[in-house]
This record gives C-alpha cells, structure tokens and sequence, in this order.
C-alpha cells in the first residue's frame, strides 16, 4: 500500500470548508472530517448535514472519523450519503460486526478506531469486517494535542497482525501527526496518516501535505515491515 495522507480539516477554518478543502486538493488522498458529539469526547464538531454538503464541494474523497455514542445508529447514514470512509470506535460500538457491515453494503470502506489505552490483540478475529484500522496517537476530542509515543508498540503490534491476516488492511495514525513523528509512525507499521494543525497551520497546506508524504515514503521504504510485506509477496 502506498502512503496515503488524510488532511483534518479540524484544525481548518469551519466557516470556510469548502475552500479549506481546495487548500489541500489535489494533494491529499483524503479529506478527513472529525464527527464529535459533545458526548462520547467533550467536543462538539459537525454531522450529517455539513459532511453531505462538504460531499458537493469537494472531488476528494471524504474520511469520515466518528467520535460519537451510537455509531450503530448513525455509521450507515454516513456511508450512505457518499463518505469513502466511515470509522467507528471500538469503545463505542456495540454489534460491530453488524455496524461494519453495513458501511460496507452502504458502498463505503469501514474503519474501526482505537482509543491509546485500547487493547489491539482482542480485535484481530474482526480483521476481516475491516477496511482500517485507526489507532489514535492522542486521547480523541481535540486538534493540536502532543504525540502519544506510547502507542507505537501497539502500532508494531498492529501491522504484524494485519500481516498474520494476509489482507489489505490499512493502518491509519490519528493525532500529533507532523514532520517530527511521521517517520516514526512510517517505520512502525502505519500506512495512512491524519494531520490537522500540521497541515492548517502551515502557509500553504498543499505542501505541507507534499512534504509530509515524502518523509513517509522515504521511511516506509527503509522500513522493516515494508521488506517483510514484499517478501511475502
Ligand atoms: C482528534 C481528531 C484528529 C485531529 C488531529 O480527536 O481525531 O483528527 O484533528 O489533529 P492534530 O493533527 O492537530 O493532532
Ligand atoms: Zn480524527
């Protein structure tokens, strides 16, 4: 899998989403859009409404990360409406194999996210229900947060089970994303990376989002993990 960069337009300007988009198109892989509810973290964003409206001004595909209670209730509505992602939490959900599916049948790839004190191991026999997994590198709720480092063994853990499963399941990093952890991330196994104030606070974000994908690339070609994935092919 090549690196892929999903932009967080958390940290982009709300009254102007549509041109903070345009800021990082074509760019960005994805435009990733953070969905809080004020309950499931202390934060409040935006839902349905502003994400189907986003879906009409932007021609990148949207990634949907949903930090909300209920994501049995709410995922598919998401996926239905266009998102090319929807990723809900484990601590959230309660039949995720029902809830994954259904994002799947809606015609989006499903994501399942990982809060740092989440254990990975007990979710390996779900691989299969699952497009991405997102570990997140910060406790989920706000943008600007310092990097987690303790969740690069996990990180390690990750890949290798994605490995053991012989599938194409992506590994995204969420949080404290920026030219001083990217590599690291790279190099323990992640594939897809969020970046909000990395990328928004920068004077141009389309660069930043180009020279984020190059220290990237430049790690997961000297990763170990990388060799050990093309060796098996
Ligand atoms: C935090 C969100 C992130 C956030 C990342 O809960 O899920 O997507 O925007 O922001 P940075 O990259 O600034 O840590
Ligand atoms: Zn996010």
């Amino acid at each position: 899998m090549a690196v892929q960069i999903s932009p967080s337009i958390l940290s982009a300007d709300f009254a102007r989403l549509a041109d903070e988009a345009a800021a990082v198109t074509p760019a960005a892989d994805w435009l990733h859009v953070d969905v809080m509810d004020y309950h499931f973290v202390p934060n409040l964003t935006l839902g349905l409404p502003v994400v189907e409206s986003l879906l009409r001004h932007t021609s990148l595909p949207v990634d949907c990360h949903l930090m909300i209670d209920d994501p049995d209730q709410w995922a598919p509505s998401y996926a239905e409406a266009g998102a090319g992602n929807v990723t809900i939490h484990a601590e959230a959900v309660k039949a995720p194999v029902r809830t994954l599916r259904e994002i799947r049948k809606a015609g989006a790839r499903a994501g399942l996210a990982l809060n740092p004190g989440t254990a990975v191991q007990p979710y390996e026999d779900l691989l299969g229900e699952v497009d991405m997994l997102l570990l997140m590198t910060v406790e989920p709720g706000f943008g600007g947060q310092k990097f987690l480092d303790l969740v690069m063994p996990k990180l390690r853990q990750a890949r290798a089970m994605v490995e053991r499963h012989g599938t194409e399941v992506w590994l995204q990093v969420d949080g404290g994303v920026s030219d001083e952890t990217i590599e690291r991330c790279a190099d323990a196994g992640a594939d897809v990376f969020v970046a909000g104030s990395a990328v928004y606070s920068a004077d141009d974000p389309g660069r930043a989002v180009q020279e984020l994908r190059a220290q990237a690339e430049k790690a997961t070609a000297h990763a170990a993990w990388t060799k050990r994935t093309s060796d098996a092919r």
